[in-house]
């Protein structure tokens, strides 16, 4: 944050999506911490109003390039530039983020083409502080090859994505494409600028999702996770500015601008790329749900339907948690995980014991708690305390916020 001031400053963009609306909640959330001046375009004028949005924040909306500009006394050197003496350029000079939520199709696809053709779209080229965007359209949309190619641009410019989710659209489909609730986006700015630096050097290595264990070419083991609760940790630790890597089992989610993804299909791949990279990490943390087992041997063809049941044999897989613990350093640190359908104190206190982990994070599975839930309820164990620590039910964003809180200290 710029030196001197007392709240970080936003530029917040509202484009032309049906969730442009949607910018009026996030203002007032914005605003608990942050300063907010609003740059909305033509089209999300037709979705929001401009006086709405002016109420909201409590300063002018800017709409255009030239709106508000003092006129250039004859003869000023540069005088001839319009930006030179326009204000919202000024701001633009001192912000501490851009955010552009909604971020429109058309939108990603000015910002990865990098065109100036209008006020919201000149300032991300001329703005040095971060760009944030937080998308939302229909799925077909963001699915659209062009769209997918555009958000693809971006990622690789380092340019983060809040969302969007999966979820009821404003047509009626379901599907990917919805707009992040607005209290998630302000969570996100809002670690962004208290956490930024905190954890400034820490190497942080993160496992999400499942793993997929092949019967033949077509079939696999697996189970239910989506990668939620590890992608919110990932994205946890980069809100403080460590430097993540993500080992990920097959997810649907677009990954937080970590510094490495490594996708992996079954256990022993994720075991070789955990163990790869333990060496250089100080902290862990084991989200992803390790098939236990695997077929002992995946048939090379699909196997054919036969009268009668089919038997597989099945061999355990190694515990990565538990192999990682052995080679442990005393600078490092390890965070696990226990899903548990019964008696979840009980079972995840004798997994501690077996796995002792600097942090183990207890979770009821089962009944579409925890598993590809946007919510979790956690039970944490810890040395420094007699008792767990029950971290009631919340996003997985916050409960990834307050467990990275509980390792502050460590
Ligand atoms: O991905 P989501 O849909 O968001 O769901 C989140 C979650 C439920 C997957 C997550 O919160 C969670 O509980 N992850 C751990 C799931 C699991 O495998 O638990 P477990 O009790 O079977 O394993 C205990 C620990 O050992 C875990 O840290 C696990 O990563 C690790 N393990 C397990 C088996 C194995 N072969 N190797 C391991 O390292």
């Amino acid at each position: 944050m710029t030196s001197g001031r007392l709240k970080p400053r936003v530029l917040l963009g509202v484009s032309g999506s049906v969730a442009a609306y949607k910018a009026v909640e996030l203002i007032r959330l914005l605003r608990k911490f942050c300063e907010v001046r609003v740059v909305l375009t033509r089209a999300g004028s037709r979705l929001v109003s401009e006086k709405v949005l002016r109420e909201a924040s409590g300063f002018p909306v800017w709409t255009s390039l030239f709106k508000g500009s003092t006129p250039i006394p004859p003869g000023t050197p540069g005088g001839s530039h319009p930006l030179a003496v326009v204000p919202h350029i000024e701001f633009a000079k001192s912000a501490d983020m851009v955010l552009i939520a909604p971020a429109s199709a058309d939108l990603l696809a000015k910002l990865a083409l990098g065109l100036a053709n209008d006020l919201l779209s000149t300032l991300c080229l001329y703005a040095t502080c971060p760009l944030w965007l937080a998308p939302a359209m229909n799925t077909k949309m963001w699915n659209h090859p062009a769209v997918v190619q555009n958000v693809r641009t971006l990622r690789q410019r380092g340019v983060p994505f809040l969302g969007p989710e999966n979820g009821h659209l404003a047509c009626g489909e379901v599907g990917e494409g919805r707009f992040a609730e607005p209290s998630e986006i302000a969570l996100q700015v809002e670690s962004h600028f208290r956490l930024f630096g905190k954890w400034k050097g820490r190497r942080v290595l993160v496992t999400a999702g499942p793993t997929q264990e092949s019967i033949d070419p077509v079939r696999v083991l697996t189970n239910h996770s989506s990668g939620k609760m590890g992608f919110a940790l990932a994205q946890a630790a980069l809100n403080r500015g460590a430097e993540v890597t993500l080992v990920t089992g097959p997810v649907k989610l677009a990954p937080p601008n970590v510094a490495r993804v490594i996708g992996v299909k079954t256990a022993l791949e994720m075991r070789r790329e955990v163990l790869k990279a333990f060496p250089k990490t100080d902290l862990l943390i084991m989200a992803a749900a390790v098939a236990d087992y695997r077929v002992r041997r995946a048939s090379r063809t699909k196997i054919k339907k036969a009268r009668g049941g089919l038997s597989l044999r099945l061999v355990r897989n190694p515990d990565i948690l538990a192999e990682v613990l052995r080679r442990k350093k005393p600078f490092q640190r390890v965070v696990g995980f226990a899903a548990e359908t019964d008696h979840l104190e009980k079972n995840a206190r004798e997994k501690w014991g077996r796995k002792p982990c600097d942090l183990l994070v207890a979770n009821r599975v089962g009944g579409g708690r925890a598993f590809d839930n946007d919510q979790n309820e956690l039970l944490v164990f810890s040395p420094n305390s007699p008792r767990p620590v029950r971290l009631a039910k919340d996003s997985k964003s916050r409960l990834a916020e307050k467990l990275l809180g509980m390792l502050d200290e460590f």
